[in-house]
């Protein structure tokens, strides 16, 4: 099988910060990755090269059969709509209540009459184990943990083919990133998905990976499934885990 995702030779440099040096790294159709690394090491960065909101300076970036690093916003709307992406901030709409948050996308994408966007709405709230009712809340009203739900209702709202997550755990006690973490693999499981999930949260990229890439100097130095990333025969990454994740 192709894979979904695929970053080939990926150079990025800000400045004189040269952040992806290389990286390498195949995705396939309806797996999870989970891409391990330290704070600064380029996750982020590599995230968002899948939704051309990076071009990197040398290499490629396929995206569902298509190299996409050349395509202008106009067709980049189609990957955006294909691959979703929880922000790591979470990034809501502050001044939007919880269902024009979720209804966006599908405001600006599919042309929907109002009812059609409103139970779909209510659909994704469901998928997220959210109640209709929070539709009508703000985000301020809200928990870290439910604001992860919307944001994640958000991102699926448009049925994507690929969600990315970005430390979709961070900053979240432990039973409700737990929760987050079954809220992923369902969305693999129920959706079919293929996922990239970056995070610090060791536990949770054991939960939730199939396979652990690991970024480290600008390039991917571990690739493998959760049983080699544990049996840790690289030194990196070995070292990377015994620290607790924090490089
Ligand atoms: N838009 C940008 N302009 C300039 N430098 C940037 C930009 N985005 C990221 N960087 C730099 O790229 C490097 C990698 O940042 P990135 O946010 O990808 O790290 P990260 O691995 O996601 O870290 P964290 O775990 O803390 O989120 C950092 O040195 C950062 O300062
Ligand atoms: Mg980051």
């Amino acid at each position: 099988m192709a894979p979904f995702i695929r970053y080939v030779g990926v150079h990025k440099a800000f400045g004189a910060n040269a952040v992806l040096r290389g990286v390498d790294l195949d995705v396939e159709e309806g797996e999870t990755v989970v891409v391990l690394g330290g704070s600064g090491s380029g996750k982020s960065v590599l995230l968002r090269h899948t939704i051309g909101l990076h071009r990197p300076d040398r290499g490629e970036v396929w995206v569902d059969g298509a190299e996409i690093t050349g395509l202008d916003e106009d067709d980049l709307i189609e990957t955006r709509k294909k691959v979703g992406m929880l922000f790591q901030a979470g990034a809501l709409f502050d001044s939007m209540t919880v269902e024009d948050n979720v209804a966006f996308a599908l405001r600006e994408h599919t042309g929907w009459d109002e009812e059609r966007v409103r139970e779909r709405v209510e659909e994704v709230l469901g998928l997220v184990d959210l109640e209709p009712e929070v539709g009508a809340l703000m985000p301020s009203d809200l928990s870290g943990g439910m604001r992860k739900r919307v944001a994640l209702a958000r991102a699926v709202a448009l049925a994507p083919r690929a969600l990315l997550y970005d430390e979709p755990t961070t900053g979240l006690d432990p039973i409700t990133a737990n929760t987050i973490n079954a809220l992923i693999r369902s969305a693999q499981s129920r959706l079919g998905v293929t996922s990239i999930v970056v995070t610090h949260d060791i536990h949770s990229a054991f939960t939730v990976g199939d396979r652990i890439a690991f970024l480290h100097d600008g390039r991917i130095r571990f690739h493998g499934t959760v049983a080699e990333a544990r049996e840790g025969r690289e030194p990196l990454l070995r070292d990377f885990l015994q620290g607790g994740g924090y490089a």
